[in-house]
């Protein structure tokens, strides 16, 4: 396939000080964003598909029932950007609608994955220019020299801004702005609050797929880092935090161990918990405030019957 460069994975030195400097802290945590190599892209497509876990399949109807509503708003977009676009299944229903668009630019961490889903999206969209970009969308991200400046729209689906604590949502939602620039829109995914045990249940499904997600990270450091974590020494945790609104994701070590990567040892208590993820839940209302101070204007929102889950347009202020 023309057009589309080869992946390149994140660089093994940014992982290697990343999990040094989250093992050596007080309390132990990882980086989430690691979660999704090769292995654990295609264990993240395997929760989306479980009865328990209820974020992709909402979301799924809430851009059935609206993307025809969603693209006449984003009728001026020529290039659309979207931030962890993974298998980018949600993105076809807009695609498929936006007829202004030209350019679409697909940005995920996991390289190899991002090519794959590339590939398809080419074959399916023979008249779009596909920009796909393997980076980490915490950092700045320079898109390709050759896309129009203006008409540029964001799209970040499946709540993952709900992985970052509010300030640090409010930063990466004003580096997005700034990447769609002034009158430029954001369509975002947002998880919403909801029943504590519908929660427990999707962050800890009976099958045990978001364990073996969530084990995997180690499993990668194993891999990638030569570490030795016995993984049946830990077990995955997903508890729920309602003064922070958030879910909370660990791995609590099962027994006093200690754990070698590369040359570096790191002591484990029984009982003792690596944070991996936070998903935050919001409320309409406070989510509105986030994106406020991140300086977007709410245009629109969708939601489902339920409303466990909600699609809101944002818009650029300053023009
Ligand atoms: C991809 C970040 C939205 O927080 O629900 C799923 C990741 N973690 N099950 C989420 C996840 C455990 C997911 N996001």
């Amino acid at each position: 396939m023309d057009m589309i460069a080869p992946p390149q994975e994140v660089a093994t030195e940014r992982f290697f000080q990343d999990v040094a400097a989250g093992l050596s802290a007080a309390s132990k945590s990882l980086p989430c964003k690691y979660f999704y190599d090769q292995r654990g892209s295609q264990l993240f497509d395997q929760i989306c598909e479980l009865d328990a876990y209820y974020v992709t399949r909402t979301e799924m109807q809430i851009m059935q029932s609206f993307a025809a509503e969603m693209a006449a708003e984003l009728s001026q977009t020529e290039t659309l950007v979207e931030l962890g676009s993974g298998s980018s299944v949600k993105t076809r229903l807009l695609l498929d609608q936006m007829d202004r668009l030209a350019v679409y630019a697909p940005v995920d961490i996991s390289g190899e994955h991002l090519y794959q889903t590339a590939i398809a999206l080419k074959r399916a969209y023979p008249h779009l220019d596909i920009a796909p970009q393997s980076a980490d969308f915490t950092q700045p991200i320079s898109l390709p020299e050759h896309l129009p400046q203006d008409g540029v729209a964001a799209y970040f689906p499946g709540s993952t801004i709900g992985n970052f604590e509010p300030d640090e949502a409010v930063k990466l939602m004003q580096a997005i702005a700034t990447t769609c620039g002034p009158g430029g829109e954001l369509l975002i995914g947002v998880d919403l609050a909801k029943p504590e045990e519908v929660l427990l249940n999707a962050y800890d499904d009976p099958q045990q797929i978001t364990a073996a997600f969530n084990l995997n990270l180690l499993r990668r450091i194993n891999q990638e880092l030569e570490g030795n974590f016995d993984l049946s020494q830990f077990r995955h945790m997903a508890i729920f935090n309602a003064e922070a609104s958030r879910m909370e994701l660990y791995l609590e070590s099962l027994v006093e161990q200690t754990v070698s990567v590369g040359e570096h040892e790191f002591q484990f208590s029984a009982g003792e918990r690596i944070l991996t993820e936070y998903s935050h839940k919001y409320s309409i209302a406070q989510f509105t405030d986030l994106a406020a101070a991140a300086g977007f204007t709410i245009e629109a929102s969708w939601t489902d019957d339920r409303e466990y889950f909600a699609v809101m347009l944002l818009r650029v202020l300053g023009r």
